[in-house]
């Protein structure tokens, strides 16, 4: 879908977007059309549910008096509630409604209310991405679909006062929406055709955009301890891999913010065998490693003035022949033995030497990391907002503020000694499951033992979120990408000179 900005013209034909403001306000294209149709805008809206809330939509067929073949009124709500994030839905909504409809061609009369903390410009751009966002699609294993059952708009021109700044906005909002499309691709890839090497290599990738990729592969981790990772891939055909990507945007010789990925590309969950129900999901257990790729991605495509590493421990958890066993021991990367009492309790196990690897070698000023770690925190949170286990309030408010911006919310999970205890093991120095209570804190807990001192370090547990059955407006149902936009924000609210 290809997106162009003009300056207002003459009425377009095909499908034309307006907008309104409750309560049935329209906005100056709104009220000129309105005109040239005698009125039946308006008339559509007081027959209909249609107030100008912000997200709906009211399609009008055919009117007389103007070449277009349907007139979309979009809702931006009140204007003093209008910010990039609600733009961007508004955007999405139209496209839905457009595509809905089967419209090839769509364009967007754009004018900014009075009152509105955004200008034209700005509102154009973000309603431009919120349109692409929408537009995403992963269709390359369809091959017997019918051209109406695919969506039809392909292009979108959006008329706006200011052409030129809109244009310029929304070029430097361009590379959120490819790593956002970045880490959707790779979460939706089925497991038969992305594991531990082939993710790698779509890593490697990055390197166009003046990344530095390391990949490590299983004799090198070997050499470096990292035996609880190697012992979740021991049961695979797959080797298992962690890649290392480095951007460095920032003054030289500052630490690097270190981004952390589980990349899990396939959970059976081992020996302890998760039931077949469902199973099939498990395919979506390395969204946190897609996240961090497509983190690294957005960061070096936007060349950020900040030194980052991302990292992913790439693993396949397997039952077969060699695979490890429940009450196996094995000697982390820190030193630090654990007990694994359950196989499917594998996440931590990867984390904990990538995590430690990542201080040993890059001594990061913080490290955020993100996992589909837990099945209970989808219990606690469901599907509205990520865990958040953090050491630092000052991070964790960062984090949750950000979030917050970008329609990527997080909730604050606790810490503590208490729940501690509860993974206390009798034979090591930790087992790797604390029970039925409180698991996804002690999962956290877990993770927790391998920070060294007190950095600053937050552990962001997406399972709930990596995944829309429904989707929303800006993002169609299936992989979300949540996490790439977060960091994005909070890098440059928080972390560039
Ligand atoms: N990848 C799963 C967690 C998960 C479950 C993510 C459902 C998304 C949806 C993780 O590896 C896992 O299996 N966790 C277990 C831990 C348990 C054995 C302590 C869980 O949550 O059941
Ligand atoms: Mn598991
Ligand atoms: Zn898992």
């Amino acid at each position: 879908m290809k997106i162009v900005f003009a300056e207002p013209a003459k009425t377009p034909a095909g499908c034309v977007a307006v907008f309104a403001i409750p309560e049935r306000t329209l906005l100056g294209y709104g009220v000129a059309l309105d005109k040239a149709t005698q009125g039946a805008l308006k008339r559509a809206m007081a027959a209909s549910r249609f107030a100008g809330k912000k997200g709906q939509t009211l399609g009008v067929m055919a009117p007389n008096g103007l070449a277009a073949d349907r007139v979309i009124i979009a809702g931006l709500g009140p204007a003093k509630e209008i910010t990039r994030r609600s733009a961007e839905g508004v955007g999405g909504s139209i496209l839905a409604d457009a595509n809905g409809t089967g419209q090839k061609s769509l364009s967007v009369l754009v004018d900014a209310p009075s009152g509105s903390a955004l200008e034209a410009p700005e509102l154009a751009a973000r309603l431009a991405l919120g349109l692409r966002l929408r537009s995403y699609r992963f269709d390359k294993y369809r091959t017997k679909e019918k051209p109406e059952q695919k969506p039809t708009v392909t292009s979108v021109t959006i008329y706006v006062p200011g052409a030129a700044a809109a244009r310029r906005l929304y070029a430097g909002l361009q590379a959120v929406g490819d790593a956002v499309f970045l880490t959707r691709d790779l979460v939706s890839e089925p497991p038969n055709v992305l594991y531990p090497e082939s993710l790698a290599k779509r890593a490697r990738e990055l390197s166009k955009l003046g990344l530095k990729v390391e990949v490590l592969g299983e004799a090198q981790m070997r050499r470096l301890g990292m035996n609880a990772l190697l012992g979740v891939g021991q049961g695979s055909k797959r080797d298992s891999q962690m890649v290392v990507m480095r951007w460095d945007g920032g003054r030289r010789g500052e630490k690097p913010l270190a981004f952390i990925g589980k990349g899990v590309c396939f959970d059976t969950g081992g020996i302890s065998l998760k039931p077949a129900q469902g199973m099939e999901d498990m395919k979506w257990d390395m969204a946190g490693s897609a996240a961090v790729i497509g983190i690294m991605h957005l960061l070096a495509a936007r060349k950020a003035r900040v030194n980052a590493v991302g990292l992913v421990g790439l693993v396949e958890n397997m039952p077969s022949g060699e695979a490890q066993r429940p009450g196996d021991v094995v000697r982390s990367m820190s030193g630090q033995t654990v007990e694994v009492i359950n196989t499917d309790a594998e996440g931590r196990l990867v984390l904990c030497d990538v995590m430690w690897y990542a201080q040993e070698k890059f001594d990061p000023r913080l490290m955020v990391e993100f996992s589909t770690l837990t099945g209970a925190i989808v219990v606690a949170l469901g599907h509205e907002r990520a865990g958040l286990f953090c050491n630092n309030d000052n991070l964790a408010n960062q984090l949750r503020d950000a979030g917050s911006r970008v329609g990527e919310k997080l909730w604050r999970m606790p810490l503590g000694d208490g729940y501690d205890e509860l993974i206390k093991s009798d034979i090591a120095d930790m087992k790797n499951i604390g029970g039925r209570e409180a698991s996804s804190v002690t999962a956290a807990q877990f993770l927790k033992r391998f920070v060294q001192g007190d950095r600053p370090w937050a552990h962001v547990d997406i399972a709930g979120m990596a995944w829309s059955g429904k989707g929303d407006a800006t993002t169609p149902k299936g992989a979300t990408a949540f996490g790439v936009r977060l960091i994005d924000q909070f890098v440059s609210d928080h972390c560039e000179k």
